[in-house]
């Protein structure tokens, strides 16, 4: 998903230097060192501005628990925002990298030194006005996997870690009384507040969250002899239907409580330590919480706070069990010893090549290592807190896109994690059992919009050729995505697909659908009948139609059946349909896909529509009326990822496939911001031209993936930037649903990565590596020491520890990867003659 777009592109190339990664630097120490400890190398602050919407708090890998101080930027999705925008709160459930809606951020706490002149009602509570004592310095920052600090700028410091599903938040005050904030004048000029009290610290817990989604009745409770805050809210999903409770707990310790209470707007009372508090008259959530007061600010003060979907006893349970003691320091290292755990499987190194590189190598391995950390926040781990069924079974939440993850990131997680994949798919299985399909978004225990077709379908078929175990019931899950190909769901919005009579009658979905049976929104007929077409192959290959060496989930006759619909995207292809710019100049291409209506006779729509340049709409859901999702038709125009020889002979043969795909990525119609365009850049491939794919993935990154707070192009997408980034650098990229890798030079001289399950180590090595990235085009290649002329791996190089050695150059092979049996797999035989050699 993209919520925003060609503004981003703007600020890409800047190099802001931020707090701890100018903090990190120190490269020329670095330089020939081997990145043996990869966590030194993680910045949870990339994609922390310009609309990447990283979570970039302090976490546990899926953690459920997520802290971080929350700004009131419009672009706060993660919570943080490095953009200038005050602190309204600290909050410990997020989301990382989405569009929609900012998600959760419920119960925030927040913080003063004093109140003035000593009185609980001289103290500012609602978000509106806290926010002005809020502002900070980006200096002042610090992130690292699994804590996080921030000083705000009225002198009290926060660090924060988590557990599971437990956040400490540990405030330091400053030494007086002395509260000093912004507030904004009559022409928004800067108007500076202050006031002095006694040095009586108060921390308060508000009933609200990041989107002010809070529904009917919630309820807060505080003991003014512990000061323990419990209480709960019943909220809204940010980008789904329905609605969900969470409850928490909260206790304090570091100094002797003064008193306690309960506000609502800005008054406060220690009279009422126990309220209900309604949605308000007009809708608008009311402001209202409760808070403790202490005696003295000498000390640091910590909260521990924790939630839960089941009950407040059950959040204390968590909070008592996993952080008896309050033992920042202790949590603090158990969550960075978690974090340097998950990231060792992948160990890389420069050789000795680099000695007089002018490439900053620490900046590459920074680049590298922050994608592979974001591909670990989200999903989340809610395994004992869904109140939805009861179950044995794992239960993740946040699938925050499948349509965004399925590309990269679930693959990327059958390497490094497999284990954590084999519990979300089981869980994704589990929500088909219990809620009857399988989800194509997730998110806060809610279902989420659908936004093409049935893409669970991709991330069990990408698992299942690759042999994933881990306990999976792989006859549910095909089960799941036969179901997804032959039963329309009422509420096609939120799950399945839509329009399956036409699709299996017509072969397509048609523009303005004649559909009686399931409700959604009728647009993208053309980019669902691209997904749905690539859906089925997915389902043809658990069947056992596939090239997997798995063993048949379903008949020969099933098989047969799915891979012919997965040739439906053949329905929308017009031959003679051209593409002219907006100024009347033609692109000089002839052949698109294109709507049809339910009739059989064509729908137009402009090959460029929905594309970077088409400034009037970025075809998202709530803005309908076009045929394709998020994406041109020409872009859609490369999506056969299961048959790029029959698409390449359509196009033409190699040469004009390739000038389509260079016309896609040097005209600007490409949008590398959002995950359709992935795999463009691999697709050379496909035409024996592998050499290409890896001169453009060296232009993506670093320009546009940057290990910056401003260096991502996009929404992050829970984690699939990230995922991008990663496979990109390490030299192999899925072609995800399938038991294929595309090769290109990584961006090291070697790439080791150690499978989890079996122990053994796939290494990636370059012969004639160049850090400048001058020799990117492979020679010749040996695999466990055998000449090797594929394009591509499959997964047994990872479980099996295989060996490839590249032997890199400066200018294009004329051989290595280009003959048509050299290439990645197809349905259909690539089109014979027409590879010309250039
Ligand atoms: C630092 O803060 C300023 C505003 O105070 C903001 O405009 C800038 O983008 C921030 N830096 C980064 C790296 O985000
Ligand atoms: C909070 O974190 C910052 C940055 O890591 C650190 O300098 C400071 O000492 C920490 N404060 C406490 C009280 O531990
Ligand atoms: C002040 O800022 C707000 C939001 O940023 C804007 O809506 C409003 O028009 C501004 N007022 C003036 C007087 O500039
Ligand atoms: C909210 O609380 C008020 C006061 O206790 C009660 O009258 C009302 O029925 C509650 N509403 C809901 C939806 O629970
Ligand atoms: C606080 O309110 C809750 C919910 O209204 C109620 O169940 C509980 O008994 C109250 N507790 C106290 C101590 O008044
Ligand atoms: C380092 O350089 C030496 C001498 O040039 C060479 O023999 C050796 O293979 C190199 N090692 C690596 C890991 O590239
Ligand atoms: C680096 O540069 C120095 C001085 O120019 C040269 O002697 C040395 O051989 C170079 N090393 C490598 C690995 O290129
Ligand atoms: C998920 O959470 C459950 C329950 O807390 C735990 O048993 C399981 O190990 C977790 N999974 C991962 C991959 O951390
Ligand atoms: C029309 O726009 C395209 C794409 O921006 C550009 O390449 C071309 O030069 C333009 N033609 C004219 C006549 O301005
Ligand atoms: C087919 O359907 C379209 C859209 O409803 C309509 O405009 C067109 O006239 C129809 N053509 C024929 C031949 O029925
Ligand atoms: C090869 O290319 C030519 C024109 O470029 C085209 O006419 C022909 O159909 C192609 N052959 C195959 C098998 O795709």
């Amino acid at each position: 998903m993209a919520s925003l777009r060609a503004t981003q592109l703007l600020c890409i190339l800047g190099s802001v230097l931020f707090a701890d990664a100018s903090a990190d630097g120190s490269s020329s120490l670095h330089r020939k060192r081997l990145a043996n400890d990869p966590l030194q190398y993680v910045d949870p602050l990339v994609g922390a501005s310009n609309g990447g919407n990283v979570f970039p708090g302090a976490s546990l890998p899926y953690g459920m628990a997520k802290a971080v101080a929350d700004t009131n930027s419009g672009s706060n999705q993660g919570g943080f925002t490095l953009d200038g925008s005050p602190v309204t709160g600290f909050s410990m459930m997020h989301d990382s990298g989405t569009g929609g809606s900012p998600s959760l951020g419920n119960f925030p706490l927040f913080a003063y030194t004093s109140c003035a002149g000593g009185d609980i009602n001289g103290c500012a509570y609602p978000k509106k006005d806290r926010v002005n004592y809020g502002s900070f310095s980006n200096t002042s920052v610090s992130a690292k996997p699994g804590v996080f600090s921030i000083g705000l700028d009225t002198g009290i410091t926060v660090n924060m870690t988590t557990t599971q599903h437990t956040a400490l938040f540990q405030f330091t005050f400053p030494p007086d009384g002395t509260v000093s904030g912004t507030t904004k004048g009559p022409n928004n000029e800067s108007v500076p507040i202050s006031y002095t009290g006694p040095v009586q610290p108060v921390i308060f817990q508000d009933l609200s969250d990041l989107s002010n989604s809070r529904q009917d009745n919630a309820t807060i409770h505080v003991d003014e002899t512990t000061g323990r805050i419990t209480g709960s809210g019943r909220f809204l999903p940010s980008f789904g239907s329905g609605s969900y409770i969470m409850y928490f707990c909260t206790d304090f310790q570091g100094a002797d409580l003064l008193d306690a209470g309960v506000y609502v707007n800005n008054r406060a009372s220690t009279d009422v330590n126990n309220i209900t508090i309604s949605r308000s008259i007009n809708g608008y959530p009311l402001p209202g919480g409760a808070f403790v007061r202490f005696t003295s600010g000498a000390q640091p003060i910590t909260a521990r706070t924790a939630t839960s979907f089941i009950s407040a006893e059950q959040a204390c349970a968590h909070a008592e069990r996993e952080i008896p003691a309050f033992d920042f320091a202790g949590v603090a290292a158990a969550a960075t010893e978690i974090w340097r755990k998950k990231m060792s499987p992948i160990q890389v190194s420069f050789g000795n090549q680099t000695a007089n590189a002018t490439t900053d190598t620490d900046t590459v391995l920074r680049n590298f290592y922050s994608g592979i950390y974001r591909t670990m926040i989200n999903p989340q781990n809610y395994t004992g807190e869904n109140p939805l069924w009861t179950s044995s079974e794992p239960y993740y939440d946040s699938f925050y896109c499948i349509w965004d993850l399925f590309r990269s990131q679930t693959p990327f997680l059958t390497l490094v994690d497999p284990d954590a994949l084999s519990e979300m798919i089981r869980s994704l299985i589990d929500t088909y059992r219990h809620q009857g399909w399988l989800p194509d978004c997730r998110m806060s225990l809610c279902k989420g919009f659908t936004q093409g077709g049935s893409n669970a379908d991709n991330v069990l078929a990408d698992a299942y050729a690759k042999g994933l175990g881990g306990g999976i019931n792989w006859q549910d899950a095909y089960a799941a995505v036969v179901k997804d190909a032959e039963v329309e769901p009422y509420d096609w919005s939120s799950e399945g697909r839509g329009g399956l009579d036409s699709w299996k009658a017509l072969g397509y979905i048609p523009v303005a659908d004649f559909d009686y049976k399931g409700f959604g929104t009728m647009t993208r007929s053309v980019s669902r009948t691209l997904e749905y077409s690539y859906n089925d192959y997915c389902v043809a290959q658990m069947a056992g139609g596939g090239t997997d060496n798995t063993a048949s989930l379903g008949s020969a006759a099933d098989a047969a059946k799915y891979l012919e619909r997965s040739a439906n995207w053949k329905n929308l292809y017009k031959k003679d349909e051209t593409s002219t710019w907006f100024n009347g100049t033609d692109t000089g291409f002839t052949g698109f896909f294109q709507p049809r209506n339910l009739n059989g006779t064509w729908y137009y729509q402009d090959p460029l529509a929905c594309s970077n340049p088409d400034t009037t709409s970025v075809c998202s859901l709530q803005n309908t009326g076009r045929e394709t999702f998020e994406s041109s038709l020409w872009e859609y125009g490369f999506f056969v990822p299961h048959d790029q020889a029959a698409l390449i002979g359509l196009y033409g043969g190699d040469d004009a496939f390739v000038q389509r795909l260079d016309y896609l990525h040097e005209s600007g119609i490409i949008y590398i911001g959002n995950e359709p365009s992935f795999l463009t850049v691999y697709q050379y491939h496909y035409a024996g031209r592998p050499g290409l794919s890896a001169q453009r993935a060296h232009t993506y990154v670093p320009a546009f993936f940057a290990p910056t707070a401003d260096g991502l192009p996009g929404n992050d997408d829970s984690g699939a930037m990230g995922s991008f980034v990663a496979f990109t650098m390490m030299g192999l990229f899925p072609n995800p649903g399938q038991n294929v890798y595309l090769i290109i030079p990584p961006f090291f001289e070697s790439v080791q990565v150690t499978h989890p399950q079996t122990g053994k180590t796939a290494v990636i090595r370059s012969t004639n590596f160049d850090a400048a990235y001058k020799a990117v085009f492979i020679q010749s290649a040996t695999l466990d020491g055998k000449p090797y002329t594929k394009s591509w791996l499959d997964h047994s190089f990872f479980t099996e520890g295989r060996e490839l050695v590249l032997t890199l150059g400066t200018t294009e092979s004329a051989t290595w990867g280009r003959q048509p049996e050299d290439r990645p797999p197809s349905v259909s035989d690539y089109p014979a003659g027409n590879s010309t050699q250039s």
